[in-house]
């Protein structure tokens, strides 16, 4: 074993504007700029000036893209279809549905296929098409305009394009396959796995199980790849899944049966911010185990996602670029380290003709590396590239049964239906050179414009109605850790919940149902007892009654922030005594505070709507009488949350 093994450490979601400084900082000089300018234009005159159109989904979006947004509709419609199992049953429903009758009454269609493509390309598609028109509308539509036929051999060409014709169901027989059809060929296929593929809880909470269930796996399947002699790629998959890919890759890496192996490798997305980290710990890892790893860069198919899951989780920044040009300038700084190094074999993956060229320009003399495509896209552009410089090109082709090309599909669905991919726009012939080849840099203009100002940041996602909870990141290892660290600490401490001092029932023991742990005492409350409380809480009540309403808001925000702060006490006690998950407990925790917040602005709306003018200015015009007293009962199930919800809305 080598000495020193590289850990992979680096912050989840640092700011954007350091990374812009430093990528600003790094443009490439003018002549290299004005090389890659004049090669970019020169491929994408080759792409449109290809014969019989750019070719696979390019050409499908010319077609359809009587605008972009019909092209979308069909693609969602294509979709719906990749659910039917069989060819024929397939063609009865799209003759069934795509007949103008059916549209005409979509109503009544709620659950068929066509609707479900309606709700699918709604969900996905909100920045094409507009509010007042679904798919259906669209589809219909085109339907009038083309004829079913047309619409029919449309989808059916999406279909196509989007799963490869053959497919297999293990990655284990493919492998075989691939490496027997590829017989004594020089230039050696290969197979790329996702990791949530081969393991079903593949997440970064279950950490210790997937590195004992899941390593074994990817490393059978990489002796196997190996002795077809198969170059043998981890996709990238999402951001929180990063840190653990890494650890399973290292794990599988270091294993001797693989040694002298060149073929291993995987794949690096530009959009995350810990890019460069990780082709740095690559090339650190080739070297302590003294191999050359393939590192395939991608720019990331998952953006959409990061996006929303970085503010469901209420992170506090974004793992990913919200930029388009901080994502492509980020993409030349990753190809330029891998250039440089010895130890990795660059696999250049984009159809994007301006990221071709400058990778070319960077690469200059060196030409140990290789470009990749998709499947059924980037043809007219790998023709364009090749004739002028003869680097070979991969194509990637995904196989597999249609519902496990879903996912897949789904991300090719959203990135060619977005108004900034390169594909996309190329597609279109009125969109000018110019817009298509504009250079990263410029467009980032300066550090501070390096985010995208229409995307707030996750804790301002609701502003300014109220802050986002704060949530924690399981696949940022430090900040799991800082809270595994929070609920130890508060573990073991005493608990005791008396409901009075004034009862005279016995205090009993609370035990854990997971492993009937004692986590404290509970006396419960007698008559006298709960006369006592109701006493008291009417005699409080006069006093919050008479406080304002500003204060009164005040006083719930701060229970938020209170229990946000106390997170590690509070996870503890749901743990311990809900059984609650840590995922689950963090909900409820993060549930807790949001209504908090949520109430605080609600009384202060409901108070400025109803304003009276007061005698004595605004303290007086505020105040609000109570409602009275309120009793609430905690279900077991949410113990904090909807006790917290019920009382704050009191
Ligand atoms: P472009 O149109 O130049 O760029 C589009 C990309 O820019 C988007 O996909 C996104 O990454 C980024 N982007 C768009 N909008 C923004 C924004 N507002 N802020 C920041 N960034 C933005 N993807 C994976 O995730 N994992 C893989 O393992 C993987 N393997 C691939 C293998 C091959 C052979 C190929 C060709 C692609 C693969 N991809 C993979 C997909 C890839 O990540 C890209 O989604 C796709 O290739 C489009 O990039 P482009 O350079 O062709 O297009
Ligand atoms: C994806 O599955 C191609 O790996 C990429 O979207």
């Amino acid at each position: 074993m080598p000495q020193n093994i590289p850990v992979f450490a680096a912050p989840y979601a640092p700011p954007d504007e350091a990374f812009a400084r430093d990528l600003l900082a790094a443009k490439p000089s003018s002549e290299v700029a004005t090389a890659t300018q004049a090669l970019a234009q020169e491929l994408l005159a080759g792409m449109r000036a290809r014969r019989g159109g750019i070719g696979g989904v390019e050409d499908f979006l010319h077609e359809f893209a009587l605008s972009s947004r019909e092209g979308l509709a069909v693609m969602a419609l294509a979709e719906s279809l990749l659910r039917v199992p069989d060819d024929v049953t397939l063609d009865r429903l799209l003759a069934d549905r795509l007949k103008a009758g059916d549209f005409a009454h979509h109503h009544s269609v709620s659950d068929s296929l066509l609707a479900q493509a309606c709700a699918f390309a709604l969900g996905l598609s909100a920045r094409v098409i507009a509010a007042e028109e679904s798919p259906l509308v669209i589809v219909a539509d085109l339907a009038r305009r083309l004829g079913a036929p047309s619409l029919r051999a449309a989808a059916k060409q999406a279909m196509r394009l989007m799963g490869a014709e053959r497919y297999f169901n293990a990655s284990a027989g493919a492998i075989k396959a691939i490496g027997a059809a590829a017989g004594n060929t020089k230039d050696r296929p290969g197979i790329s796995v996702k990791l949530s593929a081969l393991h079903p809880r593949y997440e970064a909470i279950s950490r210790v199980r997937v590195l004992a269930e899941l390593t074994p796996r990817l490393l059978e399947l990489a002796r196997l790849a190996r002795a077809n002699e198969l170059v043998f790629t981890v996709d990238a998959e999402e951001a929180d899944r990063l840190e653990l890919s890494l650890e399973v890759f290292a794990r599988v890496l270091a294993d001797s049966s693989l040694k002298g192996w060149k073929g291993f490798g995987l794949a690096v997305q530009a959009y995350q911010k810990r890019a460069l980290a990780v082709i740095d710990h690559v090339a650190a890892l080739a070297r302590s185990y003294d191999r050359r790893l393939a590192v395939r860069l991608v720019k990331g198919a998952y953006w959409d996602s990061e996006i929303k899951r970085a503010q469901e989780r209420g992170l506090a920044d974004y793992p990913v670029f919200t930029r388009k040009a901080m994502t492509d300038a980020n993409y030349l700084a990753c190809a330029r380290l891998m250039l440089a190094s010895e130890r990795l074999y660059p696999q250049f993956a984009t159809h994007n003709a301006l990221t071709v060229a400058a990778v070319i320009t960077e690469a200059g003399a060196r030409e140990n590396f290789e470009f990749q495509r998709l499947h059924g896209m980037g043809e007219a552009l790998t023709a364009a590239a090749f004739e002028r410089a003869r680097i070979p090109w991969r194509v990637y082709a995904p196989v597999g049964p249609h519902r496990d090309l879903l996912a897949y599909l789904v991300r090719r669905l959203i990135e060619n239906g977005a108004n900034s991919s390169f594909v996309a726009r190329a597609a279109d012939p009125l969109t000018p050179e110019s817009t298509l080849l504009a250079d990263p840099y410029a467009l980032i203009g300066a550090p501070e414009q390096a985010r995208n100002p229409r995307i707030v940041a996750p804790a301002e996602l609701y502003s300014p109605l109220r802050a986002n909870s704060a949530g924690v990141e399981f696949g940022d290892s430090a900040a799991l850790s800082a809270l595994r660290g929070e609920i130890d600490a508060a573990r073991g401490r005493h608990v005791a919940a008396i409901s009075s001092q004034a009862t005279t029932k016995k205090p009993r023991a609370c035990v854990s149902p997971i492993d009937d742990a004692k986590i404290g005492e509970v006396a419960e409350a007698d008559a006298g007892a709960v006369d006592a409380a109701m006493e008291a809480a009417h005699a409080d009540f006069r006093d919050w009654s008479a406080t304002s309403v500003e204060t009164r808001a005040g006083a719930i925000e701060r229970a938020a922030d209170l229990i946000e702060a106390r997170r590690g006490s509070l996870i503890a006690l749901l743990q311990g005594e809900a059984g609650k998950t840590l995922d689950d407990a963090l909900a409820e925790i993060r549930e807790a505070a949001d209504l908090c917040r949520y109430y605080a602005r609600q009384a202060r709306e409901i108070c400025r709507e109803t304003a009276l003018p007061g005698p004595t200015g605004e303290e007086n015009s505020l105040r609000r009488i109570g409602r009275g007293v309120f009793v609430c009962i905690s279900p077991w199930n949410f113990p904090l949350a909807i006790f917290f919800g019920q009382i704050a809305a009191a």
